[in-house]
């Protein structure tokens, strides 16, 4: 089955062609540019560049699968597209674009969940079919993103129990969000990680870890942040030592990440971790999940290739793989919609 994936799920125009676990071809039109300097995401803005290079983008894509995969629309099995979670705007461009190529060249629909595309993340393959992982059920999957911090049963092929969630902030959107009252600009999680690392990954400051005496796997950044503000408001002398406030920072998020996910292979008793989503693109926060698993004589798995960290349409591919062979295709095209607050 080859299958053309598109996600326009928040800032990152992505389509892909895959076959199975196999990755053909993928193309991530980045939108960071046009945000940056509004400090965040504006959905108008979003919108907009999706519509402009949507066509541009699936053309580039069948372009780089290249004459000797011979693929093009009309030869593909069937279409997968990213219904939600993600910014309702943006979504909806990439579904208006999925249903009109599956009617224009009669295809069949499918609908991926974003978050279950980062979980399979880790099992993409290139097209050589290169790493080889085999799955070995149960794995305790944590998501951290711009828009998410879960802890997620991975049970079986599409079989999926939240655990534990954010209540407020994610986990990302903590790092976006200090970034920029250090003036550091937008995404802050790339920019906090190389000055965190410059000051030696030191937490000179202690700030406030959340939510780690609660008995459950539940996550809240919102307090943290806070303390963060007040910080720095009652100490603005202190700016200057902006690497080690990052440093600190990070670590209070990171800490909190690692204790927490303790927690979680303490109480599942599954040593088998799958950790996604765009902040899982850290280095030290490998590191301490490596140290951590460490200690359980389990596994983490990383996405496969740096590219798969962030939002792209590879990951909604291979989902939509393992859809088809279980028959999930859209019934209806025409009364699909996008649902921005779509669960796992
Ligand atoms: O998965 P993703 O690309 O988009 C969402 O679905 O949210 O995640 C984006 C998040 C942002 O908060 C960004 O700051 C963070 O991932 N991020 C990082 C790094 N690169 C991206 N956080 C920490 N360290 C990084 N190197
Ligand atoms: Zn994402």
């Amino acid at each position: 089955m080859t299958i053309l994936a598109i996600d326009t799920s928040c800032d990152e125009t992505s389509v892909a062609v895959t076959n199975g676990r196999k990755v053909l071809s993928n193309v991530i039109y980045s939108q960071i540019l046009l945000h940056k300097k509004w400090g965040g995401v504006v959905p108008s803005i979003a919108k907009r560049a999706h519509e402009e290079r949507i066509d541009y983008v699936v053309e580039e894509t069948f372009r780089k699968v290249g004459n000797k995969n011979f693929c093009s629309l009309q030869n593909i099995d069937a279409i997968a597209v990213t219904q939600g979670p993600g910014l309702a705007v943006a979504l909806e461009v990439g579904i208006k674009k999925a249903k009109e190529l599956a009617n224009k060249y009669n295809k069949k629909l499918i609908t991926v969940n974003h978050l279950e595309g980062h979980i399979y993340s880790v099992f993409v393959q290139n097209s050589k079919g290169n790493p080889k992982r085999d799955f070995k059920f149960p794995y305790l999957a944590l998501i951290i993103s711009g828009g998410h911090t879960e802890f997620v049963i991975f049970k079986n092929h599409l079989e999926y129990e939240i655990i534990g969630q954010t209540l407020d902030d994610a986990a990302g959107e903590a790092l976006d969000k200090a970034a920029k009252l250090l003036g550091l600009g937008y995404p802050g999680g790339p920019v906090m990680e190389r000055l965190a690392k410059e000051a030696g990954n030191i937490d000179s400051y202690n700030f406030p870890r959340p939510m780690l005496k609660s008995k459950d796997l539940n996550f809240s950044f919102s307090g943290l942040k806070t303390s963060f503000y007040y910080f720095l408001k009652k100490n603005p002398n202190k700016t200057s030592e902006v690497k080690l406030l990052a440093s600190s920072f990070q670590e209070a998020v990171f800490d909190t990440l690692i204790k927490k996910t303790e927690k979680a292979i303490k109480l599942t008793t599954i040593n088998q971790l799958i950790v996604v989503g765009g902040v899982v693109a850290n280095l030290r926060l490998r590191k301490l999940m490596r140290d951590l698993i460490k200690k359980y004589q389990g596994k983490v798995l990383f996405p496969t290739y740096k590219y798969l960290n962030g939002d792209n349409a590879t990951m909604i591919g291979v989902v939509a793989g393992y859809k088809t062979k279980v028959g999930k295709f859209v019934e209806n095209i025409d009364e699909l919609d996008r649902i921005p607050r779509l669960s796992l």
